[in-house]
């Protein structure tokens, strides 16, 4: 196959393929329209659980529409809450984290991600995730609410210590100011090499 550079979707898709193996129990931070959940239920498998959040009704109702119609409804457990609650929801530790940031595709653009609730989120997912695991956020910049989240996360994740957590940030140089922005954040293993 052709090798062609991709958009930062590609990478957190990829990212998640190789941490996540079937019986992980994993997290979808912003549910969307359910593509996210969807993908993350056929990578966790019959044996995994997927733990999914939005705030909008609408999207836990398309989420689960999209669910339904794949058979995969059973591997999730879907919250019209807050991703900043996932530490009251979620048992630890977690192969993966994903969250795709900003408003809900064809809905309102004022129901937006926020800087001081996605800190809170991203703070939680990282203290869940297992050795190894992988906490992959895209962020949209081009209006003033990406601009203020892409610079605040890249500013926490700069200052995570390099024993703990590797960070990559991906962006394309020539795509122009509103393109996607992807960070991959892998725990490291630990001290005696257990992934687990
Ligand atoms: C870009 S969309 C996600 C797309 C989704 N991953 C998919 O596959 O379709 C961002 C979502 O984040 C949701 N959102 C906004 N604030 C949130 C919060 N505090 N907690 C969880 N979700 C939130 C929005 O309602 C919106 O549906």
């Amino acid at each position: 196959m052709a090798y062609e550079l991709r958009s930062a979707r590609y990478l957190a898709a990829e990212a998640l393929e190789r941490a996540v193996s079937p019986g992980d129990t994993v997290i979808d931070a912003t549910m969307g329209n359910g593509h996210d959940t969807l993908f993350l239920c056929r990578l966790a498998g019959e044996a995994g659980r997927v733990y999914a959040f939005d705030v909008q009704a609408q999207a836990v109702e398309n989420t689960r529409a999209r669910l339904t119609e794949n058979g995969m409804l059973g591997r999730a457990h879907l919250f019209c809450l807050g991703h900043e609650h996932i530490a009251e929801k979620v048992p630890g530790p977690v192969a993966a984290a994903v969250f795709n940031l900003g408003w809900l595709p064809g809905g309102d653009h004022g129901v937006t991600t926020r800087w001081e609730t996605t800190k809170t989120a991203v703070e939680s997912a990282l203290a869940l995730l297992r050795p190894l695991g992988v906490l992959v956020i895209c962020a949209y910049p081009g209006h003033p609410e990406g601009d203020r989240e892409r610079e605040n996360l890249a500013a926490l994740l700069s200052a995570l210590p390099p024993q703990s957590y590797n960070v990559l940030h991906q962006r394309f140089l020539n795509a122009g100011p509103g393109a996607p922005e992807c960070f991959v954040v892998q725990k490291q293993r630990t001290k005696e090499g257990q992934t687990a």
